[in-house]
């Protein structure tokens, strides 16, 4: 039994010889550097220094050094010490599925509730698309919170304008400089969340039995709204780096009486691609041939580790034919509720269906939303969180190098915090999340992401603490030893 006995200057001294003390203390600095304290380039301590603020032996010190070195984690460098090594390998990414040949009618909720419930359960879901909400840097939302409060006091109680306070529209307005986005404060429209913005201009530009083409894998979210609509989804394969494959929908496009486009191109979830401009542009072209509106969604575009940002498909347009959604769910915090729409020629369909559907948004976290935005403390806060994702996604890929089966593939988002994982063809990733319910986690099952039931031997996880929590590392592992242990249990009953 492992026993903590004491924290002695951030190494864990442990009872018995469960574990070394030069391994303590390699952990200690492997956690540092996935943390960001060291970075790729930076010198990590001597021997002597480290023995000497560890209270450890210089023998023990080397021999932690020597541990990373041997875990690929630092490089000696002749004459001058061990350095931070940047990652050489990484599993293979995933592989693009083949088009789907007919438009289906997308079913699933149940597996979807399954999923939105897991928080009432207790359940630990390793695969929710939440940012991190204990940022330091959010602080100051909750201030300006009770601040808000104070000051505004009545107002808050009031009806809310239909298109959303102006002065949150203006803020959103000139953020969208940064992808190139062009829009007035007078046309955008704030919405209770990117899932009501996708909602209304999903129904703003079809009718019931009509097809949209999605990526493929999709986001359950926009799936469950074609479900609630009667729209026909048709499933584009979705490079993992690149998104959308193009000459897949040109022969979509041609074949089907497609009525939208529907795409997430920065950072897609669950694959995490982004879509290069040249193939934005390409996209754009085609929706202008076969004269179909684009809803773009742009929910991850402000989490890009490198600045500057991807340029949206919107930017390219120049008749309004794109209809742009986004929220600040993943780069504030999923509470607040607010997204917006940029409508292009759909304005006015787009506000009627936003009053039917919910009127007005909440003031309040508009406000302080705005507030946020305007005191600077938003790109203080992205600049940070970014870091933190990219710092999130390597320590997730070496997780998963460490303790994953050696056949499994993922992919290599540059923005955002979901990770795809993608395991041998026969594998189930629904017998997968059956052992891991035993421990009350929850990974969820591929085919969800899909409205023909594919993937099932692929799952998405969320990296966006898996650098700082350690329990959310052990339940990784734990996915981990769970899949070799499914694989070695089928392969035994064959
Ligand atoms: C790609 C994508 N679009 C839209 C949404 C819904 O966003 P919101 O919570 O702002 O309604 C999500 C949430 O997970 C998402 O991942």
């Amino acid at each position: 039994m492992l026993a903590l006995i004491r924290i002695c200057h951030g190494i864990k001294l442990y009872l018995g010889d469960f574990m070394k003390l030069y391994e303590s203390l390699a952990e200690t600095l492997r956690e540092h550097i996935e943390q960001g304290f060291y970075q790729v380039g930076d010198k990590l301590p001597s021997v002597r220094r480290l023995s000497a603020e560890h209270k450890v032996s210089l023998a023990t010190a080397q021999q932690a050094l020597w541990l990373l070195e041997q875990q690929h984690w630092v490089e000696v460098k002749a004459k001058s010490g061990f350095y931070v090594k940047a990652r050489q390998s990484a599993p293979p990414i995933p592989q693009i599925s083949r088009l789907t040949q007919y438009p289906l009618e997308v079913s699933q909720w149940d597996e979807v509730l399954d999923l939105l419930s897991c928080r009432e359960r207790n359940i630990l879901n390793l695969g929710r698309g939440l940012c991190d909400v204990t940022a330091p840097t959010l602080k100051p939302i909750l201030r300006l919170l009770s601040d808000s409060i104070k000051s505004r006091g009545q107002q808050l109680l009031a009806y809310d304008s239909l298109a959303g306070q102006i002065a949150l529209r203006e803020q959103i307005a000139r953020l969208g400089v940064a992808s190139g986005t062009h829009v007035q404060a007078q046309d955008l429209i704030i919405t209770t969340g990117c899932q009501e913005a996708l909602s209304i201009s999903i129904q703003a530009v079809t009718k019931p039995g009509d097809i949209i083409a999605i990526e493929s894998p999709c986001f359950y979210g926009v799936m469950q709204i074609l479900n609630a609509h009667g729209i026909k989804a048709l499933e584009i394969p979705s490079h993992p780096t690149h998104g959308m494959s193009i000459e897949a929908l040109e022969m979509a496009l041609d074949q089907w009486p497609i009525r939208a486009i529907m795409v997430i191109p920065a950072f897609s979830n669950p694959l995490g691609s982004c879509m290069p401009d040249a193939n934005k542009q390409r996209l754009l072209q085609l929706a202008q041939h076969y004269d179909v509106p684009i809803i773009e969604d742009d929910i991850y575009g402000e989490l890009a580790y490198k600045q500057p940002r991807p340029r949206t498909i919107q930017s390219f347009d120049q008749e309004g034919r794109v209809i742009l959604c986004s929220s600040f769910t993943k780069t504030v915090a999923v509470g607040l509720r607010v997204g917006w729409i940029v409508p292009g020629r759909y304005r006015n369909r787009i506000l009627h269906l936003k009053y039917i559907s919910t009127a007005s948004a909440v003031s309040i976290t508009q406000l302080v939303l705005a507030d946020f935005i305007e005191q600077g403390y938003y790109e203080r806060h992205l600049r940070k969180i970014r870091q933190q994702y990219q710092i999130g996604r390597d320590s997730i890929i070496r997780l998963i190098e460490e303790s994953f089966p050696e056949s499994v593939r993922v992919s290599f988002p540059e923005g955002g915090f979901v990770i795809w994982i993608e395991f041998p063809n026969d594998f189930d990733t629904v017998q997968l999340d059956k052992r891991m319910m035993q421990h009350h986690i929850k990974i969820p099952a591929g085919s969800v992401f899909s409205a023909s039931g594919k993937y099932r031997n692929c799952t998405r996880i969320n990296y966006s603490r898996a650098a700082l929590d350690e329990k959310i590392r052990d339940a990784i592992r734990l996915v981990g030893q769970e899949a070799k242990q499914l694989i070695m249990d089928t392969q035994n009953q064959k």
